[in-house]
């Protein structure tokens, strides 16, 4: 009914709304007075975590873009080497594992056949297990040595949404924690990190402001036939995630690139008024900028219909965008925590334009328990 919807067409919608609580629960309780990091739930000793030398994370579907973002997140701050593998094909190429490898495995529902199974077969090889998870007592954080649990709450629409935002929160903790624990981070800088996780809850309610924006755009583009999206660094799962969702609720052909791959291969692609959805990092010291403003270019050029994510302040995006849609100030590392959000209801918004069922797509499952 529209009340346990309250008053939202989805629960898909309506858990897009819910994303400032769920990131903000999920954030709770994870500091000390002193203002150290604390895992509660997590059982693994710190001299098993230091003993880490690589880290491999498998997940599905939406989990496993949250861990492609998690990979430039704990790389950056713990200097540990970190592989990211799609579930279903981690067992099948005989992996390199010991007992000094840490499996992270990111499953909404803790049910996900592929997932389990690729756990288990890192358990028979020694491989320490830590699940990311937001369903208690489900079968892979029973089946895991330790777990963070996210704290969305119940996700009933099947395309996931809060649940990516607090699996990507869960990330950062994890990748803050290895630092503390490893020491490749001062105290100050995970303190800095963790303020800006603190004030993502406001920056994503402002995100939820442009909503009108998104939806006067999806229904512009009720007759696509198809869409790119183009991202770098943090901003490309967050590009692969955008063009997931399409695919799944809206049923169109829609593909994410790393903007860098451009030249070799996808700008064949673009013709005149093809919509390409870019996510611009922010400005920072790293050239990531400029050079996603230059794919921008290429792709106008060449007759595509430019949808930019920009934060705020950022001028120089303005010329090169037909359509411009503002993301808060943040670093780039998080910036998926409020990028993914104007692509999730422009995905559900045209979806619905198209009269299709959004919180039960076809052909397709909440938890997929079958290998
Ligand atoms: C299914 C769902 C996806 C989800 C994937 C992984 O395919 O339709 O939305 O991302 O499973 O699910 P999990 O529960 O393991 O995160």
């Amino acid at each position: 009914s529209s009340a346990e919807k309250d008053g939202h067409d989805w629960f898909m919608r309506k858990e897009i709304f819910e994303q400032p609580r769920a990131v903000a629960d999920s954030l709770i309780g994870r500091r000390t007075p002193s203002g150290l990091l604390q895992l509660d739930e997590m059982r693994l000793a710190d001299e098993e975590l230091r003993d880490v030398d690589k880290i491999i994370i498998i997940a599905c579907g939406t989990s496993f873009y949250a861990g492609m973002v998690a990979k430039y997140a704990i790389e950056h701050w713990t200097r540990t080497p970190v592989e990211v593998e799609l579930a279903s094909e981690f067992r099948y190429r005989d992996p390199i594992i010991d007992s000094t490898t840490l499996i992270v495995a990111i499953s909404q529902s803790g049910e996900t056949a592929d997932t389990l199974q690729a756990i288990r077969h890192a358990r028979s090889q020694r491989a320490k297990v830590l699940a990311i998870c937001n369903t208690n007592g489900s079968s892979i954080p029973r089946e895991s040595d330790a777990v963070i649990y996210t704290h969305a709450g119940p996700e009933i629409g099947v395309a996931s949404t809060k649940g990516f935002l607090t699996q990507l929160v869960a990330c950062y903790l994890l990748a803050l924690y290895i630092a503390q624990v490893k020491g490749t981070r001062f105290g100050d800088e995970i303190d800095e990190i963790m303020r800006h996780l603190e004030a993502m809850p406001d920056h994503i309610e402002t995100v939820l402001g442009t909503a009108d924006q998104v939806y006067g755009l999806a229904a512009d583009h009720a007759s696509t036939r198809s869409v790119l999206f183009l991202g770098r660094h943090a901003g490309y799962p967050v590009a692969l995630e955008g063009a997931l969702k399409l695919k799944e609720l809206a049923y169109l052909h829609a593909e994410g690139f790393a903007a860098g791959e451009l030249k070799h291969g996808p700008i064949a692609l673009i013709e005149e008024g093809l919509p390409v959805l870019c996510v611009v990092p922010p400005k920072g010291r790293d050239h990531l900028h400029g050079k996603m403003l230059s794919g921008i270019q290429e792709v106008r050029a060449r007759g595509a219909r430019t949808i930019c994510l920009a934060e705020e302040g950022d001028a120089s995006i303005e010329p090169y965008a037909d359509v411009l849609i503002r993301l808060p100030k943040v670093p780039v590392l998080l910036q998926p925590l409020v990028s993914i959000v104007p692509l999730q209801l422009f995905a559900c918004e045209l979806a619905t334009v198209l009269g299709h069922d959004v919180d039960q797509p076809r052909n397709l499952a909440k938890s997929v328990t079958v290998e």
